[in-house]
């Protein structure tokens, strides 16, 4: 069985592709899932791909993962820079975690520079476009059965 590595996508990440293309490009959030799933296919990972605009559905998973995912894939999208809860969830998880932000939210207004998820993650990937999930699956895969700090 390959390792589990869970994908998670905060809110209005449903909209890729026509939301604000000057920033999130014009791939959607299902072309990016079926990027991840070919990928995971090469680096022998088993790709769980969720996307929820609600905080308690990220957090059930980041639960859910726990015992039986090998890393975590997240773009906490808005709740990257509000969200305490996700980030107590995420501590609870023992294995690697890539943040990934489409965007570069260091260019953007200040409100984005601040993420409550960026101390409990392994790495960050912002900025690189919808091909930061590729570079955060590629990591994950040589994290994984390595501490995650
Ligand atoms: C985002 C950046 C966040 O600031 C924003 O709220 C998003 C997407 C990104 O991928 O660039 O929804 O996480």
């Amino acid at each position: 069985m390959d390792p589990i590595v869970v994908v998670l996508n905060g809110p209005n990440l449903n909209l890729l592709g026509t939301r604000e293309p000057e920033f999130y490009g014009s791939e959607t959030l299902a072309d990016v899932e079926a990027d991840c799933r070919r990928l995971g296919t090469e680096l022998g990972l088993a790709i769980e791909f969720h996307q929820s605009n609600r905080e308690y559905e990220l957090i059930e998973w980041i639960h859910a993962a726990r015992e039986r995912a090998a890393g975590i894939v997240i773009n906490p999208a808005a709740f990257t820079h509000t969200s305490v809860a996700i980030l107590d969830a995420l501590n609870a998880f023992e294995g690697p975690i890539i943040e990934v932000h489409i965007s570069n939210v260091h260019k953007r207004e200040p409100f984005r520079h601040h993420s409550y998820v960026s101390g409990v993650a392994s790495g960050v990937i912002v900025g690189c476009g919808t091909q930061g999930y590729a570079f955060a699956l590629h990591r994950i895969a040589k994290l994984i059965d390595k501490p995650k700090r």
